[in-house]
């Protein structure tokens, strides 16, 4: 949490079942990813131009795919960044607690689907960039 890094969050590829008719991708908690998910949720409708995120965790894991469209999210442990671009609905981003995030540069159309590890717990979020910075220390 404390001390997670940006190089702690990867891209997992997910299994893909291949059908004349169109593809399926299960995610099974502790299998494909390397938590329980509790809570599912998608961002979508998102104006041009719009950032999402922004903010960090201080316990949640996550994994972030783009279902539809793509879209990029920046990744910040307080002294390194970096931005993963996600266009695939067959790769998941698997963020670890602690992480300043934002989405950024959605396609038109995108949704964003995510899995989390914890139920919603708005004590769980860190919404100022400093008071993220001071937890980092
Ligand atoms: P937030 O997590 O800040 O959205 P994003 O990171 O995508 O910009 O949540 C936005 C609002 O939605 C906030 O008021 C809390 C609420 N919310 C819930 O009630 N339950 C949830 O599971 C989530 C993710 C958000």
């Amino acid at each position: 949490m404390e001390k997670s890094k940006i190089f702690d969050c990867c891209v997992h590829e997910l299994p893909k079942i291949h059908n004349r008719a169109g593809n399926i991708t299960p995610i099974t908690g502790l299998v494909n990813i390397p938590f329980e998910t509790k809570r599912v949720y998608f961002l979508y409708d998102i104006p041009g131009g719009e950032t999402r995120g922004g903010h960090a965790h201080r316990n949640l894991q996550q994994l972030i795919i783009a279902a539809s469209g793509s879209f990029d999210v920046l990744l910040d442990d307080g002294i390194n960044k970096k931005i993963i671009n996600l266009n695939r609905p067959y790769f998941g981003l698997h963020v670890v607690p602690g992480i300043w995030r934002e989405l950024i540069n959605f396609s038109s159309g995108a949704i964003c689907l995510v899995l989390a590890s914890l139920k919603y717990d708005e004590h769980d979020y860190l919404r100022n960039y400093e008071e993220f910075i001071n937890f980092k220390k």
